[in-house]
């Protein structure tokens, strides 16, 4: 089966005043259709430069990003959706406004039961009239989420997005997560450094070099779902995370001898 995203070869340089900074090199990788991918890795290491070639916003050096084997040259927002850090919610929008906002610039009949269903899941509802100041850390990244999943795109790229969040906050987050995914069925490329976090969420978890970043290893992540936070206290969790922290480190160049 054609995958729903392919990376091939993906390099990226910079040029800056203080000279070229090698961000990505040679990075391949195959995304199937309904996966979840954690990319994880060190900051620095192109985690970012990677997510911004998936999205079509920026340009690699070399290499090619197939969606559903086009090449993306340019931003498919129909298709792609973009989750950040940041809510980047507008300050002077209600929720609702703001959940809405995307349908405005793209011309498009509101969804609104689709916004709605959304609400509800992510226990929204009650504040839909509230401002963005009103709204604690942790709500306004579900706001962003009910944003980017109302326009129902294939595919989700997501950027540290709970990265500010409070460790309670952030599993309750990926919870809600995989709840979404398991009903949409979308595409889900996940960038994080955080460890516990990319194999509690993820089907795979591709680890990257630091930079540049390469391709150092890819983990099936076989544990059950839907998974529960009491998962990651498992002596297999953290024999798992050990191993991965030690490839983290070490770029993957230990991997003669582990193997
Ligand atoms: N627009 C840019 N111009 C120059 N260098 C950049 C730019 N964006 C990122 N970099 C550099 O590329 C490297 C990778 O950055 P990034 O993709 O943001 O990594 P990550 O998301 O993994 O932390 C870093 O060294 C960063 O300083
Ligand atoms: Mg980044």
């Amino acid at each position: 089966m054609e995958p729903k995203l392919r990376i091939e070869g993906a390099s990226k340089i910079y040029a800056t005043k203080s000279g070229a900074v090698h961000a990505l090199e040679d990075f391949s990788l195959d995304v199937h259709e309904g996966e979840l991918v954690c990319i994880l890795g060190p900051s620095g290491c192109g985690k970012t430069t990677l997510l911004w070639a998936l999205s079509g916003l920026h340009a690699l050096s070399s290499g090619r990003i197939l969606l559903d084997g086009t090449p993306v040259v340019g931003p498919r927002p129909k298709e792609i959706g973009m989750i950040f850090q940041d809510a980047n919610l507008l300050p002077w929008r209600n929720l609702r406004q703001n959940i809405e906002f995307p349908f405005e610039i793209k011309k498009r009949p509101v969804d609104g039961q689709r916004i709605d269903a959304l609400l509800g899941e992510t226990g929204l509802r009650d504040f839909v009239g509230s401002m963005p100041r009103e709204l604690s850390g942790g709500m306004q990244q579900r706001a962003s989420i009910v944003r980017a999943l109302a326009q129902n795109p294939g595919v989700l790229l997501m950027d540290e997005p709970f990265g500010a969040l409070d460790a309670f906050t952030r599993d309750e987050m990926n919870l809600l997560l995989m709840r979404l995914w398991s009903e949409s069925g979308q595409t889900i490329v996940f960038v994080t450094h955080n460890i516990s976090e990319a194999i509690f969420l993820a089907d795979r978890v591709v680890v990257m070099t630091p930079r540049p970043g390469r391709l150092a290893r890819v983990y099936e992540i076989d544990l059950p779902r839907p998974r529960t936070v009491e998962m990651m206290f498992e002596s297999g969790f953290i024999e798992l995370v050990q191993d991965m922290k030690r490839v983290v480190e070490t770029g993957g160049r230990d991997l003669l001898e582990v193997e």
